[in-house]
């Protein structure tokens, strides 16, 4: 099929380089000319697992081309993807006026039938606000249909989670819009929840407002297991072998971040007030989340007495391990909260320096972990990355002006550490 993805952003590049690779002709088009000429180069924007080879592959089979020419996009295409972003504004909200602004675009352009499918996070009614836009700018009075199908990408491992989805979520309000996405999907053969356009949008806030809950609900639990003496894992994995519950999103750390999960639960919450409901439980789940990072330096201030002039070692700035993105990411906040206490700070992460270079000021920026912990006071990890779990911790106890690490992501065994001669502390258990 002829496909054009609007938006060459985290969701838009991985959905248009997918789209290409099961077999469709897909053209995507972003008002970036910088990056789309990087992406015509094949050098890719963000780090994400296999997107380059990915990319280049279907660029070789001229199964995928980039655009600035939304225009040239809409030409052949039947089904156009608005992947934009929409980032939160100040109240919360999400700010749509990237969406409307295409949407205005597409009705203005386009000369034959188009399905127009929302793939971008958008509040519930957005595809009811895109079908008003573009019917009451559609020079051509052309036919076309509105859709919504939401993704549910992770970041690191966007590519296996688009090629095997637990499920795809198609919302439609008529039989051809269907028709075309139900072919489009076919080859991943997934289950579809087939739906209207209202509760597709409902769909995506309410699984990461859920997701986000159960991390949430976790880190509560962990704070009364350090009170009650209990092992936070193990009541995760008792919890979590009950199908009804299950084990994925229990494990207990400094909270959630990244650009999706924290901004979503404020559009949530703000979506719920437009139509007259308060979502308290959700405003719980943030403040939870607000809470974990204050608890991670509360642990690092016990431990260390004074933290005026200490320097503190912190392993891992991205908001998860595979990604290189940090927004919102809880180090951000943690190393904000300690250099107000007056620490010095020493950072390394494997693939986030450059994006926190932009960011953070007055920190020192390592080559690798072990600088991190050379004459440091404390080692805190902030990121479970793979290669902290695989330390010379007798090395890295040897470079630490006192062997106390604080990890809030219990990627170690406490007993292990312990015996190794570390003062350890972590997060919901002993
Ligand atoms: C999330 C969802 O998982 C995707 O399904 C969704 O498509 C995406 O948002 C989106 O809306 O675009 P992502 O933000 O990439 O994906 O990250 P996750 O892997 O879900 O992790 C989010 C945060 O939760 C991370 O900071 C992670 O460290 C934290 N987390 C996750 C925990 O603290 N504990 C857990 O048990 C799991």
């Amino acid at each position: 099929m002829d496909i054009c993805v609007v938006g060459t952003g985290y969701v838009g590049l991985v959905t248009g380089a997918c789209l290409a690779d099961i077999g469709n002709r897909v053209i995507c088009v972003d008002v970036d000319k910088e990056k789309i000429n990087k992406l015509k180069k094949g050098i890719i924007p963000i780090y994400e697992l296999g997107l380059k080879d990915l990319v280049k592959r279907n660029q070789k089979r001229k199964r995928l081309a980039f655009t600035t020419d939304l225009r040239e996009g809409l030409k052949k295409s039947t089904i156009i993807f608005i992947a934009v972003g929409t980032p939160p504004k100040q109240d919360g909200g999400a700010d749509l006026t990237y969406v409307e602004n295409v949407a205005r675009q597409i009705s203005q352009y386009m000369t034959s039938y188009k399905l127009i499918v929302e793939k971008s996070t958008v509040p519930v009614e957005t595809g009811a606000w895109v079908k008003h836009t573009v019917s009451v700018n559609n020079r051509h009075k052309v036919k076309f249909d509105v859709a919504s199908n939401p993704e549910f990408l992770r970041e690191g491992q966007a590519i296996n989670d688009f090629m095997h989805p637990d499920r795809i979520v198609i919302g439609v309000g008529s039989k051809k819009a269907e028709e075309l996405l139900v072919k489009l999907y076919s080859p991943l053969r997934a289950p579809m929840v087939i739906t209207d356009i209202k509760s597709a949008e409902i769909i995506k806030h309410a699984s990461n407002s859920f997701l986000a809950m159960k991390i949430s609900f976790i880190n509560a639990i962990s704070n009364i297991c350090e009170k009650a003496g209990a092992d936070v894992e193990k009541v995760a994995e008792g919890m979590g072998l009950d199908k009804r519950i299950g084990r994925a999103f229990l494990d207990a750390g400094v909270g959630f971040g990244g650009f999706c999960f924290p901004k979503d639960l404020a559009a949530f919450i703000k979506i719920a007030e437009k139509l007259d409901y308060n979502f308290a439980l959700l405003k719980e789940v943030e403040k939870i989340n607000e809470f974990q990072k204050k608890l991670l330096v509360n642990k690092i201030k016990d431990n260390l007495w004074i933290v005026k002039g200490k320097t503190i070692g912190i392993l891992g700035l991205s908001f998860k391990p595979n990604t290189d993105d940090i927004r919102f990411a809880p180090s951000l906040d943690i190393i904000r909260l300690l250099r107000d206490e007056g620490a010095n700070i020493k950072v390394f992460d494997p693939q986030a320096m450059n994006k926190a270079r932009e960011v953070l000021k007055k920190v020192k920026f390592c080559k690798n972990p072990y600088e991190v912990a050379r004459n440091a006071d404390c080692l805190v990890i902030v990121t479970e990355w793979n290669e902290f779990k695989k330390l010379d911790l007798k090395k890295i106890k040897k470079l630490l002006k006192q062997p106390l690490i604080v990890d809030g992501r219990n990627i170690y065994n406490p007993k292990a550490l312990k015996k190794a001669g570390f003062k350890y502390i972590c997060m919901g258990k002993s």
